[in-house]
């Protein structure tokens, strides 16, 4: 009798107030409104998906070109580009009934008071499960810094969601800091209910032809492969310095990838640069992760989550 057949692994995890079905979310951005990937996804078999990030008003982001190939990864300068939130609300929101998966807004604001509004309105729908607040975006008053660098001024922006949302709250760490634990202690202390990491790390490419940038903003954002060691050794530090369950993103392309981040002490990952090489990515990593509980005779994903030897 081959008794690793019969176990029937239980892939559920607890991201802060909220339980998913598996640990396997989709990053925001790289997974459009989830609508576009209904072709090649089970959408109901994923953990979670984080739609595009959403300002108040339409953004049509940076000018082309906006994304460069690099080895290993990619360089976006996107700029946010989305459709603001009242086309979110009536175009992209009643999709998400059809959908059994808790869905999560990414909201970017240029002040506090904008973010806030975001909250307040988000917080009006049942079919949006929680937040996702991306805090790597300029902030406007303090000359255009990142809100997400200063331990104080996340915690300002986090106060604020905190207060105008009572929606799971996920806040989205940079990692173009000097120390990433002081930032995630500042936001769970202000209400987080959860964190992930990271966002894309700062890069350039130049054309030697021309001798420009290859991005009409003359740098972006890295992500895929190249960054997963980076990730992960963020993931690791801040799942040592904060109580709150942490979310691993970066260069994640397979089950054994996301492994890696559960077993630093992720409770749940997302899928990002993937999904562009192959849409089907997210549900690789799925079965991927039932397969390697069953291979090692393990019942619960909890048995992975943090099981790191030293
Ligand atoms: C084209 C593109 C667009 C992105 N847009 C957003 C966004 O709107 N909001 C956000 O918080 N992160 C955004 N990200 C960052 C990803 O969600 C993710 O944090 C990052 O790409 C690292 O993960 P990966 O290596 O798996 O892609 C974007 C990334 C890419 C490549």
């Amino acid at each position: 009798m081959n008794t690793k057949m019969e176990i029937k692994p239980d892939l559920k995890t607890d991201i802060g107030g909220i339980v998913l079905k598996n640990p396997v979310m989709t990053a925001s951005g790289t997974f459009g409104y989830a609508m576009e990937f209904k072709e090649f996804v089970n959408l109901n078999r994923l953990g979670g998906i984080i739609v595009k990030g959403l300002s108040l008003e339409p953004s049509m982001g940076n000018k082309p070109p906006r994304i460069v190939e690099t080895a290993c990864g990619m360089l976006n300068a996107i700029g946010l580009e989305n459709v603001g939130l009242e086309a979110f609300v009536k175009e992209k929101l009643p999709f998400f009934k059809k959908i059994s998966t808790p869905v999560f807004t990414n909201i970017y604001g240029k002040s506090i008071g904008e973010y806030a509004r975001l909250a307040e309105r988000i917080d009006e729908f049942n079919e949006i499960a929680g937040i996702e607040v991306n805090i790597s975006c300029p902030n406007v008053k303090a000359g255009g810094l990142a809100f997400g660098v200063v331990p104080e001024t996340a915690a300002e922006v986090i106060k604020a969601v905190r207060k105008a949302s009572s929606k799971p709250l996920i806040v989205k760490l940079s990692p173009n800091v000097t120390d990433i634990t002081q930032i995630a202690r500042a936001v769970e202390d202000a209400g987080a209910d959860s964190l992930s990491l990271i966002n894309t790390i700062t890069g350039m490419s130049i054309d030697i032809e021309t001798r420009r940038s290859k991005l009409a903003n003359v740098t972006g954002g890295l992500s895929g492969p190249a960054i997963k060691p980076v990730a992960l050794r963020m993931v690791w530090q801040v799942v040592q310095a904060v109580s709150i369950p942490v979310i691993g993103i970066g260069g994640i392309l397979s089950a054994r990838d996301a492994l890696e981040f559960l077993i630093v002490g992720a409770t749940a990952v997302q899928v990002g640069t993937a999904n562009f090489i192959n849409p089907q990515a997210s549900m690789d990593v799925v079965t991927g992760l039932e397969h390697y509980l069953v291979q090692k005779n393990l019942k619960h994903i909890n048995d992975v989550i943090g099981s790191m030897k030293t």
